[in-house]
């Protein structure tokens, strides 16, 4: 029988523990088909070949497959209502050590966004957030925390003025700043989900999974965060059955567990 995308399937599940059919299906493959091609590949079968016995070839489909684009202060409307809504509720009801979790995190814009956010509330010694991506090359770059002008744009002139050091080509996040961001690889469809978070931000990355996977997913967060606890998704995200998962809408992209 001829090798096909099935069979791909399995085999980079063997190999890298991502399993391709949590995806949506007709987006995934036709992303890898455009990246095989691109790489000089022209079926499944020599492609896996290719990324089983060449590290660079592994990393670049890892990559590309995952959909690295993030930036600082993303969807600044969502920013806006997490500092005057969100930090005020979270500190009413867990005190002032909150536990955050950006939940694939890429390139640690979100993260470092939200300890910056929080940085004009709180000393920084009390701000701990963790943050997670399943792409080893991405938490390699965000714990370098180099960045471009590019992907600070929308990000309030205060914070870049107070946390970033000018340099020729881009910006260098302080250490301080970065000392509040713990950086960790896990996959959000495969590991343990930590507990006792008080609020999750988990954006711009469900929409690629299957509906059933997503479901999971919510229903693990849900389990992570203590009762009150907030799930803060995507702004192009809707959680349409969440109160079967636990949740109760209190803002559009915030969800409360009940
Ligand atoms: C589009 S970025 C979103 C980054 C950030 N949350 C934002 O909204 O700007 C999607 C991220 O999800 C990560 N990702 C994809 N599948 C994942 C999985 N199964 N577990 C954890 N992270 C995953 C990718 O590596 C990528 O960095």
């Amino acid at each position: 029988m001829a090798y096909d995308y099935e069979n791909f399937k399995k085999d980079i599940y063997k190999l890298t523990n991502i399993n391709l059919s949590l995806y949506k299906e007709r987006q995934m493959k036709r992303r890898i088909e455009t990246l095989m091609t691109r790489v000089g590949f022209k079926n499944f079968e020599d492609y896996f070949q290719g990324i089983k016995t060449d590290e660079k070839l592994l990393r670049s489909f890892v990559s590309y497959l995952t959909i690295n684009v993030s930036e600082f202060y993303r969807n600044p409307n969502q920013w806006e209502v997490f500092e005057k809504e969100m930090i005020p509720y979270l500190q009413n009801k867990f005190g002032s050590r909150l536990n955050i979790w950006s939940a694939a995190c890429s390139t640690g814009d979100e993260p470092y966004t939200i300890a910056m956010i929080l940085a004009r509330h709180l000393p920084l010694n009390k701000i701990h957030i963790q943050a997670t991506d399943i792409d080893e090359d991405v938490l390699r770059f965000a714990k370098e925390g180099f960045y471009s002008a590019r992907s600070l744009e929308r990000l309030p002139k205060d914070l870049l003025n107070k946390h970033f050091e000018k340099q020729d080509d881009g910006y260098q996040i302080k250490d301080d700043i970065k000392a509040c961001v713990e950086f960790k690889k896990h996959n959000l469809l495969e590991d343990r989900y930590p507990t006792g978070m008080h609020m999750i931000v988990c954006r711009n990355v469900v929409i690629y999974f299957t509906d059933e996977a997503k479901d999971k997913v919510y229903r693990q967060f849900n389990q992570t965060l203590n009762p009150g606890g907030v799930l803060f998704i995507g702004s192009t995200e809707q959680i349409i059955h969440a109160k079967e998962l636990g949740f109760n809408a209190t803002d559009s992209f915030f969800y409360e567990k009940m």
